[in-house]
């Protein structure tokens, strides 16, 4: 049985690898996390409390229970306050990585970790694999650290870049788009969108299966795991509108000069997933088809999108 520790397994890709990991009965789950589990499912495998930037800490838990493979989705993940904390951002991003990579050497596991479009400056996408980046933010720019750092380790290590995730799980500590959008038109609130910046939104489901079939086949390099969808953010916007029949007249598209937002966002990203579908099989979901699956989400949770 192959043995996998996720970290910030509280967060919305983390919990959505415990129901993946969960449901296969080869896999064992040591779940990782900041703090209380806040995953419904507190039995069948082992949660720590673990903070990611504990070096001492992280090392004695990896050699503990010397998993097969990590799979690292614990970040600061709200671009304009790692713009503002730039030291916490580094401390998270880059070190906790570095520490990661050193320890998974050592034990001979894999390392799977997650990155992100923002490495890229948004002139010229949807990008490969072997694309230059040149990020336009602290974020964009430590996620890269952390993926040179990686490539230069020894160590096992996957890369799986991704964009905008989006999804449902419970108490979830930071909304994603689509529930922001449907939680403020269901109020009848307007909502200002951009619609200069393009993206390929990533259900977080398909991430979580990407993840694994990392795992299954071994993967060593960098591959890009995004939804198939391209679309401006206010497309997105009005396609959730759509989808649940809501007001799009809410909906005011602008600028991202009107936009004030703290870091700068590159225009279009978007990813070519040629190689993530040859070699590892990953099948994304069209966006609409990500709705759907989250309408039934929430239906079977029987509880506003606002959580
Ligand atoms: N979200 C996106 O749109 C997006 C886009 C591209 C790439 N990514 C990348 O995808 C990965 C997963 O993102 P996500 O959306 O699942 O993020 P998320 O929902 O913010 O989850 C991150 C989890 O990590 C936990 N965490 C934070 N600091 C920690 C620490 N020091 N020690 C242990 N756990 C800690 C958080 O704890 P709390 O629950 O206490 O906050 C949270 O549960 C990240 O690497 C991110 O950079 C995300």
């Amino acid at each position: 049985m192959k043995k996998i520790l996720v970290t910030g397994s509280n967060g919305l890709v983390g919990q959505k690898l415990t129901d993946s990991i969960l449901s296969q009965s080869n896999f064992y789950l040591i779940a990782t996390s900041r703090g209380n589990n806040k995953h419904p499912i507190q039995k069948g495998y082992t949660y720590i409390d673990l903070d990611i930037c504990d070096a001492e800490s992280v090392k004695q838990v990896l050699k503990k229970y010397r998993p097969t493979a990590v799979i690292h989705t614990a970040a600061m993940t709200n671009v304009d306050s790692c713009e503002t904390d730039q030291l916490a951002c580094r401390t998270l991003n880059v070190d906790a990585v570095k520490n990661l990579a050193e320890v998974c050497q050592e034990i001979h596991c894999q390392l799977v970790h997650i990155s992100t479009d923002f490495i890229f400056d948004g002139e010229s996408g949807p990008y490969t694999e072997l694309d230059k980046p040149n990020p336009l933010n602290f974020y964009g720019q430590t996620k890269l650290e952390a993926e040179n750092l990686l490539v230069a380790s020894s160590c096992h290590w996957v890369v799986l870049r991704t964009i905008i995730i989006y999804g449902i799980v419970k108490d979830i500590s930071r909304k994603n788009i689509v529930l922001w959008a449907k939680n403020a038109l269901e109020k009848g609130d307007t909502i200002q969108v951009v619609n200069d910046q393009w993206r390929m939104p990533t259900l977080a489901e398909d991430l979580a299966a990407c993840c694994l079939l990392a795992i299954k086949h071994h993967a060593q390099g960098i591959y890009n795991a995004s939804g198939k969808d391209m679309m401006s953010i206010s497309e997105l916007v009005e396609e959730v509108a759509d989808f649940w029949h809501l007001d799009k007249s809410l909906i005011l598209p602008i600028s991202s000069n009107g936009l004030a937002q703290t870091a700068k966002r590159p225009k279009r990203t978007g990813f070519v997933l040629d190689k993530s579908m040859n070699n590892l099989g990953y099948r994304p979901h069209s966006f609409k088809e990500g709705l759907a699956i989250l309408d039934s989400q929430l239906q079977q949770l029987n509880q506003p999108s606002t959580i």
